[in-house]
């Protein structure tokens, strides 16, 4: 039986809820594999609207949810978020949900952190969710973090905080920041060990059974391929690595779990936070993007920055992500504009470069190479085949698939979960 991988092609907020919600609804195992509660997915379920950080989205539609070992776990958020799902009557229970014992804990002083070097980095901050996954991530590599296993042995935690705490108290007080004390952090620790432990396993097991019962697994990816730490508009991009190529590290499954790999892009572009952007229109076009689109952010609020689909960048994105077919999302956010552009290179000083090139100071240098094309009059909203979408938006898709070098395999035209155009089915094998 096939799985299915689904990553964002751009910056984030690709509209990867409603596609999530869709896939989950069709596989046995939904699994998170890199990132934190730094995501956001709304899901639309009839009349109840769920926002999920941390829960993969398949709990929604009753299926096994898992949060593998390269995620970043905040156990207050993730109670929280618990407890508001299940107020709306979902049910969360170590039955529905299993999280990976390995996987590292983000501390209230992960928080304090993040806030404290954004602060510090005054007009060059990142714009981090404040949520604290950079530091979280550092403490994961530098072999100083605090895992949910410890959380079962208090004279783990003993030793593991003197470490972290000599670290974090240093650093705070250097950026005059108020420290953190152990006793008061050992006390946190232990109370809500009986509330998480009872969701802590090794998952590398259970999806090894899974996958022999023949089950199908949904890899959820939260960001995208440009937010992502190797790949991504470095240094401002999250902490994780958000390609494919991540399920088999942050879950504990080969890489051949994967399956087929699906890319989110939207019809346009929108970042959150900063860093290059090079197709942005901080102008009226952005606004008229902003506006139809609805683009505000699930987790913090904050306006997104819009702006036109860059072929380039996606094209990228589905090179190193692994991507074999793109869900293309809002595209009934560009009807009735009369001329729309696409981004298909960049120039910088004198020079074409058909990829945005590693470094920050040319990125942030590159003008755009655009082609322009007509746009439609007739609405796109709510089509459900090809024969509903005007001829000039088929050109639009059409091009997009020529440019980024991957076919449109699903075609979203609302929010609405049936209004998608479906060209092949991911779960097929
Ligand atoms: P962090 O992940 O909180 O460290 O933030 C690093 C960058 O990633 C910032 O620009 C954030 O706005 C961005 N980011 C993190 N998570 C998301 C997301 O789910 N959607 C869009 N942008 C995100």
């Amino acid at each position: 039986m096939a799985n299915v991988t689904i990553i964002g092609a751009q910056w984030g907020d690709e509209g990867k809820g409603k596609v999530v919600d869709w896939l989950a609804s069709r596989a046995d195992v939904v699994v998170r594999f890199q990132g934190g509660h730094n995501a956001g997915h709304t899901l639309v379920v009839g009349n109840q609207t769920y926002k999920l950080s941390l829960l993969p989205s398949g709990l929604v539609r009753g299926k096994l949810g898992v949060i593998g070992n390269g995620v970043v776990v905040d156990p207050v958020a993730l109670l929280a978020e618990i407890g508001r799902v299940r107020a709306q009557g979902l049910n969360v229970s170590p039955e529905t949900l299993r999280i990976a014992d390995n996987a590292p804990l983000i501390l209230p002083l992960h928080a304090a952190l993040d806030a404290a070097r954004e602060a510090a980095r005054g007009a060059r901050r990142i714009g981090t969710t404040g949520r604290g996954i950079g530091p979280a991530y550092e403490d994961k590599v530098a072999r100083r973090a605090i895992r949910i296993c410890d959380l079962a042995e208090p004279e783990t935690l003993d030793w593991r905080l003197d470490e972290l705490l000599l670290h974090h108290n240093t650093l705070l007080a250097g950026l005059g920041a108020p420290t953190f004390g152990k006793a008061e952090l050992m006390d946190q620790l232990l109370a809500l060990a009986p509330q998480i432990l009872p969701f802590a396993e090794p998952v590398w097991e259970r999806l090894a059974e899974a996958k022999k019962a023949g089950a199908r697994i949904l890899f959820e990816g939260a960001q995208a391929v440009m937010l992502d730490v190797d790949h991504g508009t470095y240094p401002f991009v999250t902490s994780s690595n958000t390609v494919s190529g991540q399920i088999a590290a942050g879950a504990g499954v080969g890489p051949d779990a994967a399956g087929r790999v699906l890319g989110i892009a939207k019809a346009y572009s929108t970042r959150v936070g900063s860093g290059p952007f090079p197709t942005e229109q901080d102008n009226e076009i952005g606004r008229h993007l902003g506006e139809r689109g609805h683009e505000f952010g699930t987790v913090t609020g904050r306006a997104r920055r819009c702006g036109w689909f860059d072929a380039a960048l996606v094209r990228q994105a589905v090179k190193v992500g692994g991507i074999q077919g793109l869900a293309l999302t809002k595209l009934d956010v560009l009807d009735g504009m009369t001329t729309l552009q696409i981004g298909v290179g960049y120039r910088i000083g004198g020079e074409t470069l058909p990829h945005l090139p590693p470094g920050a100071a040319a990125q942030a240098k590159a003008e755009p190479v655009y082609e322009t094309i007509e746009g439609w009059s007739g609405s796109t909203r709510g089509a459900r085949s090809y024969a509903d979408l005007p001829a000039q938006a088929i050109k639009y898709v059409r091009r997009i698939e020529e440019l980024v070098e991957c076919p449109v395999t699903l075609l979203s035209t609302s929010p609405e979960r049936d209004d998608t155009i479906l060209m092949q089915d991911p779960f097929a094998d």
